[in-house]
């Protein structure tokens, strides 16, 4: 049996640029890594690919990404002569789905890393990254092992970064809705076109593109927890879809506005939402506001509140424990 984690991240900013003839949209965004995480467990079997699913009832199984992942790598390594044999697959959630968090294609690319190590030659990093695209957007990222990415284009173009240099409290508060990513993108191309026809031109370049690249600027040159933090302000307003997740689920203007006066920082919108997030110089200031929001009966209305950390800024290249069969 083979075992590893699949990280969540959060979208340190997201500039959306525009959008392509196939409907995808150009981002610009640092994607952060983590600690808070699924399992996957895997072993051979006879028959066919098989998948048990825990901590989630809602969580679908056809159609779950982690086997598209597995059908795609057999048929890029049955290109290459190589046999994939079918696996049985135990998933076990803890990442809150349809949330900005992405745990559907990191659950993915953790099973592409898994049968990338089980099948040793089957496909070389390059071919594992096409695969990984073809999946979605967000998977190319967490097949590498970087612990913070500047991503560019649809989600392709991966610029490993160092994370903070020591790990950053990052407190989510996901409300009690699912927003799914394409209705948000969609009500981004609705609200970008009005703004344009209003206007007479096309929409001017998105400001959110400078704060990413400062905040890549940082990482790069090696970031404190406080770098990051003192950024906040200016990374909440750089979630270029922020205004179309509003006009979908109105009432996460009032989540947010409710998480700022309670916490007394600014919160961010990761991805598409619906997961709110604020930051903090460790790990323990964000349990801490866990706390704080936990008395506060923020649960009651059906939020799921989660303390996490960024990881390492060396995460071992490969987090993969073999046991015995
Ligand atoms: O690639 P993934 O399946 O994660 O994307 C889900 C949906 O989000 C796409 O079908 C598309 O509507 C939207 N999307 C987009 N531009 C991106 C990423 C996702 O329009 N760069």
């Amino acid at each position: 049996m083979m075992r590893t984690t699949a990280p969540a991240k959060v979208n340190l900013g997201i500039a959306v640029s525009g959008v392509r003839p196939d409907g995808y949209h150009e981002l610009r965004s640092v994607f952060l890594r983590l600690a808070l995480a699924d399992e996957l467990a895997v072993r051979p079997t006879s028959g066919s690919d098989h998948l048990v699913i825990e901590g989630a009832p809602d969580c679908p199984v056809d159609g779950n990404l982690v086997l598209r992942a597995t059908a795609a790598f057999r048929a890029a390594a049955g290109v290459r002569g190589i046999d994939v044999d079918p696996v049985a697959i135990r998933l076990h959630k803890r990442i809150p789905m349809a949330a900005g968090l992405a745990g559907g294609s990191s659950d993915a690319a953790a099973m592409l890393r898994l049968l990338a190590l089980a099948s040793p030659g089957a496909l070389e990093p390059l071919a594992l990254r096409e695969v990984a695209a073809r999946i979605g957007a967000d998977v190319p990222f967490f097949v590498g092992a970087a612990g913070a990415a500047l991503v560019a284009g649809i989600g392709e173009t991966v610029e490993s970064l160092p994370p903070p240099i020591e790990p950053l409290g990052v407190l989510l508060v996901t409300p009690p809705v699912e927003m799914t990513t394409p209705a948000v993108f969609g009500a981004w191309d609705r609200l970008t076109a009005t703004s344009a026809a209003s206007t007479g031109s096309v929409p001017p370049a998105t400001s959110a593109t400078a704060v990413i690249d400062a905040l890549a600027a940082e990482l790069r040159a090696g970031a404190t927890p406080s770098t990051i933090t003192g950024l906040a302000d200016r990374l909440r307003d750089a979630n270029d879809l922020w205004p179309a997740a509003v006009s979908v689920w109105p009432m996460l203007q009032g989540w947010r506005d409710d998480l700022e006066r309670a916490l007394d920082r600014p919160v961010l919108l990761t991805g598409s939402g619906s997961t709110l997030v604020a930051l903090y110089e460790d790990p323990l200031a964000a349990s801490d506001a866990a706390d704080v929001l936990g008395r506060a009966r923020l649960a009651d209305g059906g939020a799921r509140i989660a303390a996490t950390a960024s990881t390492s800024p060396y995460p071992p290249d490969i987090d993969i424990i073999e046991e015995g069969t």
